[in-house]
This record gives C-alpha cells, structure tokens and sequence, in this order.
C-alpha cells in the first residue's frame, strides 16, 4: 500500500497508477465483481478478491475460472493468475487494510415479499469500520437505492466513535455496474460508466483509477444518488416496456395479431425502442431494480410511481398466463395436464447465460407440479444437475420422447433451429407453447403442432 490517496496531488495519483503501485480490493467476486476484479488486475494493479464463499475462493484460487459463461475472461484469467496479479481471501482483515482502492460488489437483493434488502453491504460496511485504513477509497458498485451511501453507508462505515470520517479520512463514491451477463467484457469495452461521488475531488479520483481501467466514457454525476438514479432509471425503463408489450402481447393473441410481426415493423420508425413479450421478466436486476425505485418512492409517498407498481404486476402474471396457454393446449388435445409429461426449454432468466435468479421458469414449474404434471427440463447451462426439485435432462432429443407437452421459457441459441416437423415425429402428444417467438406459427401448424406462440393468436385450421 502506497501512501494515503487522498493525500496525493491529481499528477501523484496518476503516477501511482500507471506505475501500478496502486492495490485494488474487490469485495464480492460474483457474476459482476469477478470480471470486474479481473479487468483491474489485467491493467497492471495488483487486486484482491474477497467473498465469503469459501468454496468460490477455493475455486479461483485453485486456478479455476468459474464463469464458464462470460466469453474472453477465462483467457484474463489465466494471465492475472499466473502473473499473481488476482488472487482471492475470504478475509475482510487480509484485504482490506492493504488496499487503496476497496470496491464493492455485493449482491442486494430482495426479500420474499419483494422487499429489496442491503444486509451484505451493512454487514461489510461495518467490518470496514474495523479494517480501513485512513486515505483509503471506496466505490460501490452495486445497483442500490439513491441515497443508500449518503444516509447509511457512510454512517455505518464511520461507526459511532467516528474513527474515520467520511471525505476527510476515506474517500467514498458510485460507480454503478451496468453490464449484462452473458456478455460482460463486451459491456466493459463499450458502456459509459457514471461516476458520483461525496465531493467532487473523491469523484476525479474515481475517473483517474476507472480510466486507467476501462476504455469507456466516465460520465461524472453531481452525487451518488443521482448516479444510482440513473441506473435505476434504465433498468425500471426496460421492465416497464416489457410490461407494455406483455400487455399487448395478450391483446394481439386474442384477435390474431402476431406481436413480433407488429414489433419488427414498429422497429423500423426511429423512436421506437423495441422490446419482447415472455414468460416473464427474472434476473438479479430488472424486477429487483423496480422494487427499489418503489421502496424509494415510499419514503416520499407511497401513492407515487402507480405506473412501476402496474407493470411489476403485469410481468409477475406472466407465468401463469404461459401456463393458461398450455392448458388451452391441452383442451384442444383433449387430454389431462395431470401425469401428462411437460418439457420446459430453458431455465435461465435470459438466454444464452447460466443464472435462475428470479426466472419465471421457477414459478411456471410450481404451478405445474400443484396441477399433478410431471416435469421434466432441459436447459443446455443445467444439465444432468438437481434444479428447482428435478434432475435436469441431459440430451433435448430424448428428453423429447415420451413427452406430450413442450414448454419454451428461455430462447438459448440452441433452441433458435427447432424445426416442427422434428417436434411432431419425436413427441407423444405435440403440444407446443412458445414464450419467446422462436417458432414460426404458420410452419407450426403446417407440421400438425398443437401450438400457442404468446402474442401470435391461434391459426386456424384451414
Ligand atoms: N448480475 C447482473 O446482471 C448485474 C448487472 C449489473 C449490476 N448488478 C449488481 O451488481 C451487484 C452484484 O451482483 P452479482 O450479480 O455480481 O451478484 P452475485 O451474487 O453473483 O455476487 C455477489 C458475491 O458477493 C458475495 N458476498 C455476499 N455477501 C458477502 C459478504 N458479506 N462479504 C463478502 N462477500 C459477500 C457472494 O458470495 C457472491 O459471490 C448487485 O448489486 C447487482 O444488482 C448485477
């Protein structure tokens, strides 16, 4: 560790960095603090991870990448590691107090009740109240709410006896995380970060570290909650749009108007931002994200934001209006749902990446298994594993057989190619709803599907 930070002059700063004497502590080496941890160790500055995940610590101490998902960081990896750049503790006290720069990672979530909830940053807040060194900084990068560092964290981090004090002994800002995963060293490269901060000397800090790190535009904030705002604001944007479509979705499909035919022409006027109707919308950000846009409008007045509230409800019903399609699927076969074997394609909140947190796959199933069907699923990121109580399957194709219901939650890249006629010739009873308009309707019903497309209305039989 260097001198105090704080105490150095802009031209002090940036000698320190580029001649990588500057120590970076990540707290929380998940999905977004890993790569990010990574990212800080690939420029040269020596990082250290901390997660209380001993077995995750284990795994990339031992030299493992675990983020099988995210292209171009297993290859990051392998340098820092061997460079002994990046390196991993699940002691606070053994990377904290050698560290300058102290990001933070950590999840913040919600609570069953849909209550989203701080307790990992309270409960590191805390421990660096103990562990800080003076003239440390730092940067929180979780998603929270605006206002969470001004009014808690800092009180937490400073503690009662005041040992550090916020903007005088330790610097504190936002650097809000934006990335999707599936493609997070892509996102590194190309999304503008916001950087806020307590005053505006600890925010030119921030942009000094991030642009020796990142090629992206820095863009400065006048506080934290503002750059938290911001964040919020795009993520609550897109959950409300999707809410939208799923509204229309559910219009169009009872007077036979295919949704995606009317989102691909939509597209084409300039300031239509397009977005797809689903089963649902899951993940560790967008539902979680409008909770916490709601639970800051409550402090104010809890009549505030009708239009959140509304949407939330529209995108939770979604499961079960997919599961209205497959009954009606079933009616017209003339067949019983229960002990009737049921196919769900994809699991993952999003396609193409490994992660269940709030997917509407989960709700779909437990309505599923009360209605007495037997479930099986096959996702290409869960194979041959136990999720959600059921042994996942290890092959579509024979995981096909015997089934008399298929169920498309999550449009992987492997489901892009699912030709009918295939579906018809290996299934028992050919009952197909897809959520993600990844199946032609016309081309399924010329195959002889039992078909429900959500937003693409029955095709009748001609
Ligand atoms: N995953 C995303 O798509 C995404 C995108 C942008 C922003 N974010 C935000 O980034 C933050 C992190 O999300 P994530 O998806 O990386 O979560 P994650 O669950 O994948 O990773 C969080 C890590 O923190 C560790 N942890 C939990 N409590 C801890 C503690 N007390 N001390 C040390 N380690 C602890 C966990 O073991 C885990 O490895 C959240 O605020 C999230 O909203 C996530």
């Amino acid at each position: 560790m260097i001198n105090s930070i704080m105490e150095m002059s802009s031209q002090e700063l940036i000698q320190a960095i580029q001649s990588n004497k500057l120590k970076v502590c990540v707290i929380g080496v998940g999905r977004i603090g890993l790569p990010t941890a990574l990212s800080f160790a690939n420029s040269g500055l020596t990082t250290i991870g901390v997660d209380i995940n001993k077995h995750l610590v284990d795994t990339i101490n031992s030299g493992v990448f675990p983020l099988k998902d995210e292209p171009g960081y297993d290859s990051i990896f392998e340098n820092v590691f061997r460079e002994k750049k990046f390196q991993t503790t699940t002691e606070i006290k053994e990377g904290v107090p050698a560290s300058d720069v102290i990001l933070l990672s950590l999840p913040t979530p919600m609570n069953n009740q849909n209550v989203p909830y701080y307790d990992a940053l309270k409960s590191v807040g805390k421990q660096l109240h103990d562990h800080l060194t003076k003239g440390s900084l730092v940067i929180v990068e979780s998603t929270i709410e605006p206002g969470f560092v001004e009014n808690e964290l800092i009180k937490i981090i400073e503690g009662d006896d005041k040992k550090l004090k916020a903007g005088k002994d330790f610097g504190i800002g936002v650097c809000p995380e934006t990335a999707n995963p599936g493609q997070i060293l892509v996102d590194f490269e190309k999304l503008p970060r916001l950087v806020g901060a307590i005053d505006d000397r600890t925010a030119n800090m921030i942009t000094k570290i991030y642009r020796h790190v990142f090629t992206v535009d820095l863009i400065p904030m006048p506080d934290c909650k503002t750059a938290n705002a911001v964040k919020l604001t795009t993520n609550v944007f897109r959950d409300l749009n999707i809410a939208f479509v799923n509204e229309l979705a559910i219009l169009f499909e009872k007077i036979g108007i295919d949704t995606m035919k009317v989102l691909e022409a939509a597209k084409t006027k300039y300031n239509f931002q397009v977005h797809y109707p689903g089963a649902g919308v899951g993940g560790p950000c967008l539902p979680v994200n409008s909770y916490q846009m709601l639970n800051l409008a409550k402090s104010v007045d809890s009549g505030l934001l009708r239009l959140v509230r509304v949407g939330r409800e529209v995108n939770e019903h979604m499961p079960q209006h997919v599961l209205d399609l497959l009954l009606d699927g079933f009616a017209e076969a003339s067949k019983q749902i229960q002990d009737s074997q049921i196919l769900i394609l994809g699991i993952s909140y999003k396609p193409d990446v490994k992660d269940v947190q709030l997917t509407p796959a989960e709700p779909i199933i437990e309505k599923l298994k009360q209605l007495k069907a037997k479930v099986k699923i096959y996702d290409p990121y869960y194979k041959s594993t136990e999720i959600f109580g059921i042994k996942t399957e290890n092959n579509m194709v024979d995981a096909l057989n015997n089934t008399d219901a298929l169920l498309l939650v999550t449009a992987h890249k492997e489901f892009h190619d699912l030709e009918p006629t295939f579906l018809v010739s290996k299934m028992k009873t050919p009952i197909v709803v897809d959520s993600r308009g990844v199946i032609d309707n016309h081309a399924a019903k010329k195959a002889g599907l039992i078909f429900r497309g959500l937003g693409r209305g029955k095709i009748e039989s001609s």
